[in-house]
């Protein structure tokens, strides 16, 4: 028999016919969000090439004038979202407010995105990411994570790892350049119940409290664990998705409130992996369960298998 492997908007669909009431507006927005992460993956391909290009003047592929990765991305996603008709308001990473869409186009949902995630990376042709997550218009755009309708990332790694997250199901695709499609190659992700990687980064460990400083003590004298630590959370989430452990961004002497934007990173992962049958904490709370209260707050984070989360709180509190 012809055997056809699905594909991500195969799975749109499939869930746009198990939604009964659906009108299509969240399809659009979906293919809208997979064109834009194509075209940002082609040109993360082509990022090492800036320098070169940028000292020539030259315009890239597109006839579009060279320009930084993290603002093209976010201009990307800004356009392509305030375009689509099918979005209220949005709110990135690199913009100081929520953009709201003019009313004529406007349409019902909320996406909140990180448009290059470990943006430090790129320099060093090490794996970087976009995150967004979605969410129903409301009055209220900042709302807790657990009103989540989906959320994702895409991880520009040897290949373009595109993870999808909805109240149905999750699946991890892989995008196919030759096609241009990306292809299921995670069905219904289950993340081990227990893994032995952790990652966070520990250059900070001068400025940890006692009950983290504790738990590292811990998993070093335990001689089960290795770490790991790339420094783009999508890549450090994905590692954790697949081979199970956790991450952590704990707050620190510096860092009070932590390092990781609670609707930009923190909800949309922690939807994510509690998807995958994974589990988050941000001081003793579910993150999901945080009333946000603007869109740059940041919270502590410790992310990943159940019985690794769980073996942390019980340190912490001993
Ligand atoms: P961004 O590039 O979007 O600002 O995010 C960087 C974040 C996150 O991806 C990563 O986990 C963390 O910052 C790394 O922080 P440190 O350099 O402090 O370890
Ligand atoms: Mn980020
Ligand atoms: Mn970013």
């Amino acid at each position: 028999m012809f055997n056809h492997i699905k594909t991500l908007s195969d799975i749109i669909l499939e869930e746009e016919r198990k939604a009964k009431t659906a009108s299509g507006s969240f399809t659009i927005l979906m293919m809208q969000i997979q064109d834009a992460a194509k075209i940002i993956a082609s040109h993360v391909r082509c990022s090492g090439l800036v320098d070169i290009l940028g000292k020539t003047g030259n315009k890239n592929a597109y006839d579009e004038e060279v320009q930084k990765l993290d603002e093209y991305s976010n201009d990307l996603l800004v356009k392509i979202l305030l375009e689509s008709g099918q979005v209220f308001a949005i709110a990135s990473e690199e913009l100081p407010d929520i953009i709201y869409t003019p009313k004529s186009n406007a349409g019902n949902y909320i996406v909140f995105f990180d448009p290059l995630d470990g943006s430090s990376n790129i320099d060093s042709n090490s794996p970087i990411g976009t995150i967004f997550s979605i969410y129903h218009r409301n009055s209220n755009i900042l709302q807790k994570g657990e009103n989540q309708v989906a959320a994702g990332y895409i991880l520009y790694g040897p290949s373009t790892v595109f993870i999808y997250a909805s109240k149905y199901s999750i699946n991890g695709f892989t995008l196919d350049p030759a096609i241009g499609s990306f292809l299921l190659s995670s069905p219904n992700l289950k993340m081990p119940e227990k893994g032995n990687i952790y990652s966070l980064n520990e250059g900070n460990y001068e400025l940890y409290d006692e009950p983290i400083k504790r738990y590292l003590t811990h998993l070093k004298t335990s001689k089960t664990y290795k770490a790991r630590y790339i420094g783009a959370m999508v890549a450090d989430i994905h590692r954790t998705l697949l081979r199970g452990g956790i991450f952590l961004y704990p707050a620190d002497a510096k860092n009070k409130e932590g390092k990781l934007r609670l609707l930009l990173e923190v909800n949309p992962m922690s939807f994510i992996v509690e998807k995958a049958g994974g589990m988050a904490v941000s001081n003793g709370k579910n993150p999901l369960s945080i009333e946000p209260t603007s869109i740059s707050q940041r919270v502590p984070i410790a992310i990943g298998s159940k019985e690794n989360v769980k073996e942390f709180l019980k340190i912490i509190h001993e």
